[in-house]
């Protein structure tokens, strides 16, 4: 009888050295390729160029490939506890890094029949990993940002976002990465900050940095960065004006809008009850929600409904009340916002918008519980975190204190300590010598 071979493999961007495996393996007996779902593999590296439907049948063709079965973690182990390959074949380069354990699991559960790991060299000058790169300096079109968010909502559990207020800041969320016992980790896109934006500009969150002017920060964003961006757009303006800043966001490729359910002067919602601040009616914010979803061009983009009922201790009955309301009028997601230093007011709102029928996503922005953990956002439903400020907060008291020690000291040399070295300034935007 013909030997089984099982291989596990994304094949988003297929090159020879896939070719190199399957064909070591098709030499071993009847190869089945165990092909990773969309969220097995955003589990662990990032979500693939591909659907899944598109990566079956570029692989169900490979000369050598006799069976496909999807894998739907990057855990081999349920596939092969199933299957019981005499052999599974792997290229070498799992031996280090973030697929060290899962290469273990393998070796000792073939061990459990008598099965065998057969390792094949990697192939020199290639890996998805470099072909991954190119394309990411290739960049990006509106089109493909825009939709990446919903793809991303398919397959991860929780997004995270992070402030913009410039471009090096987005050139940041871009590329920050941090390598865990997990897998890789990085953020999953942008947020546009009124807050933020206002504050680099010198201004006061209070919608007084026009729509034009805002759109000039997500330009300067745009042109270096590939990820999806969520647009704060305060009240969103005048329900005649809503339609136009969609249509504006939808052509340049951003993902979604966040609009907040107040009216009159904004003034940011951190301020909570210290401040006038007035919340529209249900009535009228549906109205602007139903223009804006009449003004969009594709069903990519998203609106989503930010609810101030906590922020201005009107409860989370009226929360609610309001989530299903604006849901009703075509929201894409809810937003919900707290000032408290404590999660538990919006916990009690998640359980009970859990349970809502027409439930869409829920998005959080732990500026003031910032104890929270995502893994406890995740347990309560939460599909986008936002982390609204975190960036430009930490930016300008390093440049206060700079400022400060050249005064003092009459020069800059006891700065020193605290800058990056003048090559690297020189050295961090590619492209400069
Ligand atoms: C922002 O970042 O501008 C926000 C979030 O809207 S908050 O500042 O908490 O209102
Ligand atoms: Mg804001």
């Amino acid at each position: 009888m013909k030997k089984v071979v099982y291989v596990g493999m994304s094949a988003d961007l297929v090159h020879p050295g896939h070719l190199n495996i399957i064909k070591r393996a098709a030499e071993l007996g009847e190869v089945i390729v165990g092909l990773l779902t969309d969220s097995a593999i955003a589990s662990y590296k990032r979500v693939p160029f591909m659907t899944f439907e598109q990566r079956l049948q570029v692989v169900e063709n490979i000369k050598g490939v006799a069976k496909v079965v999807p894998q739907t973690t990057l855990d081999y182990v349920p596939n092969l506890t199933k299957i019981k390959p005499d052999f599974v074949v792997h290229g070498d380069d799992w031996r280090e890094g973030v697929q060290k354990k899962t290469r273990q699991s393998v070796i000792d559960c073939l061990a459990l029949w008598g099965g065998e790991l057969i390792e094949v060299p990697y192939t020199k000058g290639i890996s998805s990993t470099k072909l991954h790169q190119a394309m990411k300096e290739i960049g990006t079109t509106p089109q493909i940002r825009l939709k990446s968010l919903k793809r991303l909502l398919a397959v991860k559990p929780l997004l995270r976002f992070l402030d913009i207020h410039n471009a090096l800041s987005g050139l940041i969320i871009e590329n920050t990465v941090v390598e865990t016992p997990e897998g890789i980790k990085s953020f999953d896109g942008m947020w546009g900050s009124s807050l933020t934006d206002s504050t680099a500009k010198g201004k006061p969150d209070i919608e007084a940095v026009d729509v034009s002017s805002r759109m000039n920060t997500l330009n300067e964003v745009l042109e270096v960065t590939t990820k999806p961006i969520i647009y704060d757009g305060d009240t969103g303006g005048k329900i005649e004006h809503f339609s136009f800043t969609v249509r504006t966001l939808e052509r340049l490729g951003v993902s979604a809008v966040i609009i907040e359910d107040k009216t009159g002067l904004k003034k940011n919602s951190l301020f909570g009850t210290e401040v006038e601040q007035v919340q529209d009616s249900i009535e009228n914010f549906s109205q602007k929600i139903i223009a804006g979803k009449k003004a969009q061009a594709t069903d990519d983009f998203m609106i989503i409904a930010r609810i101030e009922s906590l922020i201005l201790g009107k409860g989370i009955e009226d929360a609610i009340q309001r989530a299903k309301a604006f849901i009703e009028a075509g929201a894409d997601g809810i937003m919900i916002h707290s000032r408290k230093n404590e999660p538990d007011e919006i916990f009690e709102f998640c359980k009970m918008y859990n349970k809502l029928a027409e439930r869409r996503i829920l998005v959080a922005v732990p500026s003031s519980y910032n104890s929270v953990y995502e893994s406890e956002l995740v347990e309560h439903g939460v599909n986008i975190v936002i982390y609204a400020n975190q960036l430009l907060r930490s930016a300008y008291p390093a440049m206060c204190k700079t400022a400060a020690l050249i005064l003092k000291n009459e020069r800059s040399k006891e700065a020193d300590s605290q800058m990056m070295p003048i090559k690297q300034i020189l050295e961090l935007i590619p492209g400069g010598k």
